[in-house]
């Protein structure tokens, strides 16, 4: 059971995120994960271009970090991305890894994976960029198993820094026992089978443009 995080704060697993990554992660390991994190305060990652070479010959253009936080992802059966709140949003470190998986997206590469999103909010706000999180790694084509938002604050006083750091170690046991079982999410269904076949039409209508992407979901026996 191999678990891939991703972490978006500067501040690296010291910060707020980081904590209380570290406590899902706790949980995690406990139920037999082994993890790894990829903190984007050690790790160079560029916007996209938008060259449009992952969709022609699926490789990007870009040498940087993001082709081994890629394959850490795609090599792991659960994913976790975790990302202080910047104005209503993941910080810029975290959208140039979402943005880089422009590609990965349009394949659906990552269906059958299960994840969780982990947020961390000067004041308010998490629960928006949490939905966004987890809605980006559902159009990636993982389950997601949920989510957890927190305020710095909470992780000053003993009693709710104790209660916050439970509820994100049994989030990070709740997602290894569901990748275990290939757990599905019956409510995720529709709004799943719906991306999907947005990313079917697009890249066979672009197959001449994207040759890459198009091989790749005809020789899925996909189209
Ligand atoms: C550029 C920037 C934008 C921020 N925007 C918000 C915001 O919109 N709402 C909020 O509650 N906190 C905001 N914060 C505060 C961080 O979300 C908060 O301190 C977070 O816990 C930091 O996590 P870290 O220590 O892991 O980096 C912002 C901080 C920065 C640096």
């Amino acid at each position: 059971m191999r678990l891939t995080a991703i972490l978006g704060s500067p501040h690296g697993m010291k910060g707020t995120t980081g904590q209380v990554l570290a406590g899902l992660l706790d949980g995690a390991r406990e139920a037999g994960a082994e993890v790894t994190v990829y903190s984007l305060s050690e790790k160079q990652v560029a916007p996209c271009r938008a060259c449009d070479a992952c969709h022609k010959t699926g490789k990007c253009s870009i040498q940087d970090d993001f082709p081994e936080i890629l394959l850490a992802m795609l090599n792991a059966d659960a994913i976790v991305l975790a990302s202080p709140n910047y104005i209503f949003s993941v910080s810029a470190q975290m959208k140039a890894v979402l943005d880089r998986c422009c590609g990965p997206l349009h394949l659906q590469i990552m269906e059958g994976k299960h994840a969780a999103a982990v947020v961390t909010s000067g004041g308010s706000g998490s629960e928006e960029v949490e939905a966004y999180m987890l809605r980006f790694l559902r159009t990636l084509g993982c389950w997601t198993v949920g989510s957890v938002g927190a305020e710095g604050r909470q992780l000053f006083d003993e009693d709710s820094r104790t209660k916050l750091l439970v509820s994100a170690a049994s989030l990070g046991a709740k997602l290894v026992a569901a990748a275990e079982a290939q757990q599905t999410f019956p409510d995720q269904q529709a709004e799943r089978a719906a991306f999907h076949e947005r990313m079917k039409q697009l890249v066979a209508f672009r197959r001449e443009e994207w040759p890459y992407e198009y091989e790749y979901w005809r020789s899925a026996g996909r189209l």
